[in-house]
């Protein structure tokens, strides 16, 4: 008999058909997110699942579902594992790294250009009948080309970002919690600097550092205080790793001239003082959102779950002393 899976989430029809070829699938094709208790009991019996970001899979959990083998994030982030749980309950976890880099870093950089130039403001004012003709003043925004971007987190995703930033002539910064080689440096044409440097010297700030309780509130009061005036702050990491309230203050006190964030703490709510700020662009958590980045992140993660219940070291593994205990 084949082992039993759940996919939490809606996922596409070609991942579905793979997953059939190995396993019954039980799929949440309605794509209503499982409250805690409802997961638990869809789970109940399976060995492996397809999870998403917000999928808590904790010791809570865990104790309920004996028979579980695998969790398998449809991500490249996994803050929503509590990953010794797993490792103790014998649950392989994995996630989906690389498959998305590219397609962050390219809507990072439509933040970039939408918060610098105004683009969502200005097609509000168009949409909203208030065009009636050119003139010299209007909007008028900041440069990109010849600007410092200081990055912080210089992981796979902030470096495709450095990258990108060479065809905008611009300098780049970055801080990371270890220097890269030389050759990664040279390539992202980058330069090292202490994040104080970076906070007082960028007139772009991109923040790209995956979640936990090292980086929660990584940017907070005191880094916005030391932030250049009229910086333009970019957030596409996940939520926690900003302090959203303080990114109020620092958006109220004009310390912040614009800002581009697709996540949020505690999202899908969202503070409400954001939604106030015209020189603010908000996008609901889609900087991997790409047709086919999409469907090579599930499809990842459904090989994953094949290798992992199949009795192969899944490619992503995120927690490998599982297998030893
Ligand atoms: C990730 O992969 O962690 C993204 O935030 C999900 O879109």
């Amino acid at each position: 008999m084949k082992p039993s899976v759940l996919v939490t989430r809606e996922v596409f029809d070609e991942v579905l058909a793979y997953l059939g070829e190995h396993f019954e699938v039980d799929a949440n094709q309605g794509d209503v997110p499982f409250t805690p208790g409802e997961l638990a009991s869809r789970l109940a019996g399976k060995a492996g699942a397809m999870t998403t970001i917000v999928d808590r899979v904790d010791e809570a959990l865990l104790v309920q579902c004996p028979e579980l083998k695998a969790v398998c994030n449809i991500a490249v982030g996994f803050n929503n594992f509590d990953l010794a749980a797993c490792t103790n309950h014998g649950v392989m976890a994995t996630n989906t790294p690389g498959v998305l880099d590219d397609s962050t870093a390219d809507f990072t950089w439509a933040l970039i250009l939408a918060a610098a130039r105004r683009v969502g403001e200005s097609e509000r004012y168009l949409r909203n009948g208030q065009w009636h003709g050119w003139k010299l003043k209007q909007f008028l925004g900041t440069d990109v080309h010849h600007a410092t971007l200081g990055i912080l987190g210089m992981g796979r995703i902030g470096q495709k970002v450095a990258r990108r930033a060479a065809g905008f002539d611009m300098q780049v910064i970055y801080h990371n919690n270890r220097r890269l080689p030389e050759d990664i440096e040279r390539a992202c044409n980058a330069r090292y600097v202490s994040k104080d440097e970076l906070l007082a010297g960028a007139d772009f700030i991109s923040v790209h550092a995956p979640y936990s309780q090292a980086t929660h509130h990584l940017v907070s009061a005191a880094e916005f205080a030391k932030m250049k005036p009229g910086v333009v702050f970019i957030h596409a990491s996940r939520g926690g790793v900003v302090d959203d309230a303080a990114l109020v203050g620092a958006l109220q006190s004009g310390r912040i001239g614009a800002a581009g964030l697709d996540v949020y703490e505690g999202e899908p709510k969202l503070n409400a003082e954001l939604l106030k700020f015209e020189n603010v662009v908000l996008t609901p958590h889609i900087a991997s959102s790409s047709e086919a980045t999409r469907r090579n992140m599930a499809m990842l993660s459904a090989r994953n779950l094949v290798a992992a219940l199949g009795g192969d070291t899944p490619p992503n593994l995120l927690n490998p002393e599982v297998k030893r205990s």
